[in-house]
């Protein structure tokens, strides 16, 4: 049988981090015969990563990259497109979560903060993705990593609600843009998911994972692979008709 993405090139931004979504979603990608390269700030756990999965005779590759900046896009799709001749899938997933209520003394700066990663990497990810798709006429899919955040209010997460709102809405607007050549771009929004992102939001604690699970309807946090096995079907053809939508992916949170 067919792999669901085979020889596609992907991108991943954020896959150093294990427990992470993108190096969860680097692993389903490759199984799934894709040709991954992914991308961190943190080469060396990005570099992990990487043999993890190229240990199980999958492809994928590492690169220091820092999205907030235009130079490190450039140069990262530049070495992509300059390999490989084109870029299929990117997913835009390197993103930071400043917790803080909105009268702290550090807000405004953690807002700016989150914005230069959350809300300019993404659109400059975006951009160069579009660019590099339509140089080469390739159909392709963008996956914007947002969150239920994004869709509905939390405490003490205004300023990290804010880029993830801005990351539903930017996806919707570029997906316009690009329909009509094949260029899909889509947004998913996991809940809360077991990773180290998750585990410092919680203090990792286990009386605030407990009340969170209390009141997750599926009463667990949802795993890296939930939002894996999401980002591979919207990457994949499959989902070629699908663009500009919002998935949740949270047990349930954001329906009650
Ligand atoms: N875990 C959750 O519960 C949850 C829920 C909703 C949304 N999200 C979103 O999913 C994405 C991944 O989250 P995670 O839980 O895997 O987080 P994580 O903190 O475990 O991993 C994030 C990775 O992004 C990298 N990164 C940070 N800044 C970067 C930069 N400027 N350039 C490149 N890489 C950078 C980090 O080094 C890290 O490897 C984020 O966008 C996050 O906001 C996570």
């Amino acid at each position: 049988m067919t792999r669901r993405v085979e020889g596609k090139v992907a991108l991943v931004t954020g896959g150093a981090s294990r427990p992470g979504l993108g190096s969860a979603i680097a692993l389903r990608l490759a199984e799934e015969g894709a040709h991954v390269i992914l991308s961190d700030v943190d080469l060396a756990g990005a570099e992990q990563t990487a043999a993890k999965i190229t240990a199980l005779n999958l492809d994928a590759k590492a690169v220091y990259q820092d999205v907030s900046l235009q130079e490190d896009w450039d140069r990262v799709i530049a070495d992509i497109t300059n390999t490989h001749g084109r870029l299929d899938i990117l997913v835009n997933n390197a993103g930071i979560l400043d917790v803080g209520e909105i009268d702290d003394d550090g807000a405004v700066a953690g807002l700016k903060r989150q914005l230069s990663v959350n809300v300019e990497g993404v659109f400059m990810g975006t951009q160069a993705a579009v660019k590099a798709m339509r140089a080469a006429s390739t159909a392709g899919s963008i996956v914007n990593i947002s969150s239920i955040a994004g869709l509905v209010g939390f405490k003490a997460s205004a300023s990290y609600a804010a880029t993830k709102g801005a990351v539903k809405m930017m996806t919707k607007s570029v997906a316009l843009e690009t329909a009509a050549e094949g260029i899909r771009v889509n947004s998913v929004h996991p809940g809360i998911i077991r990773t180290n992102m998750a585990a410092a939001g919680l203090d990792d604690n286990a009386e605030n994972y407990a009340a969170i699970e209390e009141v997750i309807p599926m009463h667990r946090l949802g795993e890296p692979e939930d939002i894996a096995n999401c980002v591979l079907f919207l990457a994949s053809d499959e989902a070629r008709y699908v663009t500009g939508a919002e998935f949740v992916v949270d047990g349930g949170y954001t329906t009650q």
